[in-house]
C-alpha cells in the first residue's frame, strides 16, 4: 500500500509509539486521523504534523464501531486502519479486579474488533491494509501480566486468521510485534519497567518497522528483530524454553 495520499487511523494516537505513527505517516504524505482519549496531546500532535483529530474512549462498548463511522463520515474512506491503542497492568493475577481485565481486554481486544468489521467492507471495496500493535508478551506469555498477554495474544490470531481470510480481498494485514519499548506505558500501568536488559527502544523504532510493513505488505514485524529468537525457540523446543524462561525471566 503507497503510503502517499492514504487515509490512515491510527488510534492510541496521544503517546509513545502511536504518536511515533502519526508524525511517521504524516511525513510519508498520509492523510493521518490521530484518535486518541487526551485533547491537548492531540492538539499538539495536530500542529505538529497536520492530522486530524477524532477523541474516543476505546474501554465504551460500541466505541470503536462509532470512532469508524465519524472517520467514514468525514473522510469518506479508510485506507490503512493502525490498531495501536492499548493498555497495560502488571501484577499477580489475584490482586487483579475485575473492572481492571474488563478494560484491558475491551481496549486491547474487543475495540480492534469493532473497527476492523466497521472498516473492512469498504476495504474489501478498494483494497486496504489493518495493522494491529501486539506485543512480544502476546507471543511468549509473562507472569505478573496474564491479562495483557492474553489480550495480545487474542489481538494476535484475530489478525493471523483475518489474514488468511482475506487473502484474496486486497486487504492486507500486518502484526507488529514490538519488545520494550521506551513509553509512558509502564508508568501508566503502575508498575515501571525496571530490568537493565532488554533496553527500551524509541517509539521511532517502532514507527519505522510499522510503516515499512505498510509499504511492503510484510506479515509481521518484531522490534527488534531478534525478538523471533525465543519465539521459534519456544516453539521448537518448548521444554528448553521454559527452562531457560525461568531461569533469565
Ligand atoms: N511500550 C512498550 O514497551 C510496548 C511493548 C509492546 C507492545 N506495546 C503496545 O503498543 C501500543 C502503544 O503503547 P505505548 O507503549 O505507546 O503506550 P502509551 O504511551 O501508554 O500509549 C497508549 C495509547 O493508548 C491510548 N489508550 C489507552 N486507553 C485508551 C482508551 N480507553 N481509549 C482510547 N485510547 C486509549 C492512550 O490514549 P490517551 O493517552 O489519550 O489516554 C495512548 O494514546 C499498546 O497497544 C501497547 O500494548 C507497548
Amino acid at each position: 500500500m503507497r503510503l502517499t495520499g492514504a487515509v490512515v487511523l491510527v488510534t492510541g494516537a496521544s503517546s509513545g509509539i502511536g504518536a511515533a505513527v502519526v508524525r511517521r505517516l504524516a511525513h510519508a504524505g498520509s492523510q493521518v486521523v490521530a484518535a486518541g482519549r487526551d485533547p491537548e496531546r492531540l492538539a499538539r500532535l495536530s500542529a505538529d504534523t497536520g492530522a486530524a483529530t477524532m477523541l474516543t474512549d476505546l474501554a465504551r462498548p460500541g466505541a470503536g464501531r462509532d470512532l469508524a463511522e465519524r472517520v467514514l463520515a468525514r473522510h469518506a474512506r479508510v485506507d490503512v486502519l493502525v490498531n495501536n491503542a492499548g493498555v497495560g497492568w502488571a501484577g499477580p493475577f489475584g490482586g487483579m479486579s475485575d473492572a481492571v481485565a474488563d478494560e484491558l481486554l475491551a481496549v486491547n481486544l474487543r475495540a480492534p474488533i469493532e473497527l476492523t468489521r466497521a472498516v473492512l467492507p469498504g476495504m474489501c471495496h478498494r483494497g486496504g491494509h489493518l495493522v494491529f500493535v501486539g506485543s512480544i508478551a502476546g507471543r511468549l506469555g509473562v507472569g505478573g501480566e496474564a491479562v495483557y498477554a492474553a489480550s495480545k495474544a487474542g489481538l494476535d490470531t484475530f489478525a493471523q486468521s483475518l489474514r488468511m481470510e482475506l487473502a484474496r480481498r486486497r486487504v492486507a494485514v500486518s502484526v507488529v510485534v514490538p519488545g520494550v519499548v521506551d513509553t509512558p506505558f509502564f508508568l501508566r500501568r503502575g508498575q515501571p519497567y525496571r530490568r537493565s536488559r532488554p533496553r527500551p527502544l524509541p517509539p521511532e523504532r517502532v514507527a519505522d518497522a510499522l510503516a515499512a510493513a505498510i509499504a511492503r505488505d510484510r506479515a509481521e514485524v518484531y522490534v527488534p528483530g531478534w525478538l523471533r529468537l525465543p519465539v521459534a525457540v519456544r516453539a521448537v523446543l518448548p521444554a528448553m524454553y521454559r527452562h531457560l524462561a525461568g531461569r533469565f525471566g
